[in-house]
């Protein structure tokens, strides 16, 4: 294909970062580690400064002006997400750190309330830690049984295996949308309508998808969905747990303290309205407030743009990648035009180490990230100790890419004489 089509998305945005006018070791800072955390735009730094200097206070505590202010940009926040996915009630919003306590809020307040012993839970071996780990801690509490999607041929979700494994027994399907390591999308309307055939409820993880692309819950009709603030430009210490109303209406509360409460009496307590049950002690208020200030910004770009020039930015770095025959990629080929899969790229390239590859990366200024990515039994899985990972946003352009992967050759050149000798 041509790569005539980009929107050129990044050079309208990229003066809105300052972090990315930097040199490192002297040269230009190419950041690739996007999957890992996004870069914050302006707007999002100056409602962090703007919440500190004009709104400080506590939410829902004070009568005073700065308290009514900060309750005010705080909840007004919560609207943007529950917009943000397309929510029915802002009430479905829940407040959480990041993903991972979003998913922990799950497993702790229903998992471990709701599920017996012989119960199955139905992961997918490309899962992140944070959406395995916690449904552990449900298996070895209660007794269920973890049961696993494998791959197809193209290392993506294996849909019909998927299916052989639900059955009454079928208690809960947890899986990520878009995989942090193969970049595979994963069918997640269709899994949640598979799963509730047998009874069983969803929870998607939309780490990897919910700064990429339009999401829509009701669509999708998950039960719950988690994604973290951090990603989709937003500060680190903030996420969000979508549920459906009457499923966080049914579950207890995860954590106890200030705010989640209703009345206390000295041996019992009853618990605030949703989404407050769930919302224990001070909050992440300025966090909350810049993660609305984030979806503002994404909104405005569009999603559907920001997914489209990320497309055409996969098509390139998959046309570039397959120049270096040392390079094997995870994961599903993007179709032509650059979808049908994540504008990401595990890789290995034969003898090289990935951390000696992203080590001498950064030398020239490429931020790259190399290991097991939060999903060791997937590389388990793939039988390999680590890939390297490339991961892109809105943000950057083909000339980021073209300087990785000349840095990418000569990197490889350096070790190839070093082999030979
Ligand atoms: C797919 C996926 N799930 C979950 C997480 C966990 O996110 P956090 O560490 O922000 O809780 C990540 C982060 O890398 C991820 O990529």
């Amino acid at each position: 294909m041509t790569f005539t089509q980009a929107k050129p998305l990044a050079m309208l945005t990229r003066q809105d970062f300052p972090i990315l006018h930097q040199s490192i070791h002297g040269k230009p800072l190419v950041y690739l580690d996007n999957a890992a955390t996004s870069q914050k735009p302006l707007a999002v730094l100056q409602a962090l400064q703007y919440y500190y200097e004009h709104d400080n206070a506590n939410v829902h505590r004070g009568a005073h002006t700065l308290s009514s202010r900060a309750t005010d940009a705080y909840e007004g926040a919560r609207d943007k997400v529950a917009a943000f996915v397309n929510a029915r009630s802002r009430q479905e919003i829940v407040y959480t750190r990041n993903a991972s306590e979003a998913i922990n809020l799950v497993a702790y307040a229903w998992g471990m309330n709701t599920l017996q012993a012989g119960d199955e839970i139905i992961l997918s071996v490309m899962e992140h830690h944070s959406n395995l780990v916690p449904w552990q801690f449900v298996a070895q509490r209660t007794g269920a049984v973890l049961k696993f999607v494998e791959l197809t041929a193209t290392q993506e979700f294996d849909f019909e295996q998927f299916k052989s494994l639900l059955s009454p027994q079928t208690k809960l399907v947890s899986v990520v949308h878009v995989s942090n390591t193969l970049g595979c999308i994963n069918p997640v309307k269709e899994i949640c309508a598979e799963a509730h055939k047998v009874g069983a409820r969803v929870l998607i993880d939309a780490c990897q998808s919910a700064p990429h692309m339009t999401l829509d819950v009701q669509e999708i009709d998950c039960d719950w969905l988690v994604a973290s603030g951090h990603k989709m430009c937003a500060p680190t210490g903030i996420g969000f747990l979508y549920g459906k109303l009457d499923l966080l209406r049914e579950m207890p509360p995860f954590l106890g303290g200030g705010e989640m409460i209703a009345d206390v009496f000295l041996d019992h307590s009853t618990y605030a309205d949703l989404p407050h049950k769930f919302e224990a002690g001070t909050p992440a208020i300025a966090e909350a407030i810049a993660l609305g200030a984030a979806v503002d910004y994404l909104t405005n770009l569009g999603m559907d743009k920001i997914h489209a020039y990320e497309e055409e930015l996969t098509a390139y770095l998959f046309a570039q990648l397959a120049q270096i025959p040392a390079v094997q990629i995870y994961g599903p080929q993007p179709n032509a035009d650059g979808s049908g899969r994540a504008a990401l790229a595990a890789f290995t390239t034969g003898e090289v180490h990935p951390h000696d590859l992203s080590t001498l990366l950064d030398q020239s200024g490429v931020a790259i990230r190399s290991g097991h990515h939060c999903t060791q039994p997937l590389h388990r899985h793939l039988n390999v100790a680590s890939t390297a990972r490339t991961s892109l946003y809105f943000y950057n352009t083909r000339e980021d890419i073209d300087i990785f992967i000349a840095s990418l050759k000569e990197t490889l050149d350096f070790f190839g004489n070093i082999f030979a000798e």
